[in-house]
């Protein structure tokens, strides 16, 4: 296989959703495609160091500089899919009463309404990143992180569940810079949560608990 196309972009069904436009989402699936693009050159670029099976001491600087690069490129890549996945024409903003997503952020943070500020707080951080619910495969435990560009922040092993992408390019044809939280309540209104109920059923204890 050529190594150059050992990623390829996926589609994404998305459109009319309510306050997020096509026209973002279209501009959006373009950057997307840039990730996967890169993902593989950047791949392609390393397997030419590894050739002749080694990596000589002259080539060590370049051969760095781009594997430093592939944490901002793979995640870039892969947290787009997450995010273009838990959205939906669905109109429904809250997970259903008896939902296993609602439990889990019950008996996590005491109330679905508690984890719900902290998501939207984690959204509304100063800064270009990600606000990303993870379950912990360990013991079930959601929690709400903020991830800086792609790459810094995210947790190993843990499970993301909800992903929201807070990057201005997410929102800034729709909305001012200065309304973001206008995006984050669109996002909300758009939510797939039978994705994210998915998402915590695929949690098998990756790291165990003790
Ligand atoms: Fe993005």
């Amino acid at each position: 296989m050529n190594i150059n196309q050992i990623y390829r972009p996926r589609s994404f069904n998305l459109s009319a959703l309510e306050g997020i436009s096509d026209r973002t989402l279209d501009m959006h699936f373009k950057l997307y495609e840039g990730y996967v693009k890169e993902t593989n050159r950047l791949n392609e670029n390393i397997a030419e160091f590894l050739k002749d099976g080694q990596i000589d001491q002259e080539e060590m600087p370049a051969y760095s500089e781009l594997t430093r690069r592939l944490g901002f490129e793979y995640n870039g890549m892969v947290l787009h899919e997450y995010y273009f996945d838990n959205l939906t024409k669905s109109r429904r903003s809250e997970p259903t009463s008896t939902s296993a997503f609602r439990k889990a952020a019950d008996e996590s943070f005491g109330s679905y309404a508690t984890w719900k500020a902290d998501f939207v707080g984690v959204g509304k951080m100063r800064g270009v990143g990600w606000a990303i619910c993870y379950q912990d495969p360990a013991n079930q435990r959601l929690s709400n992180h903020w991830v800086t560009l792609h790459q810094i922040g995210n947790v190993a092993g843990f499970i993301p569940v909800l992903v929201m992408d807070v990057w201005e390019h997410a929102f800034l044809l729709d909305y001012k810079p200065s309304e973001r939280s206008q995006y984050i309540q669109a996002f909300f209104v758009n939510i797939d949560w039978d994705r994210v109920e998915k998402r915590l059923g695929d949690c098998t204890a990756a790291r165990s608990a003790a």
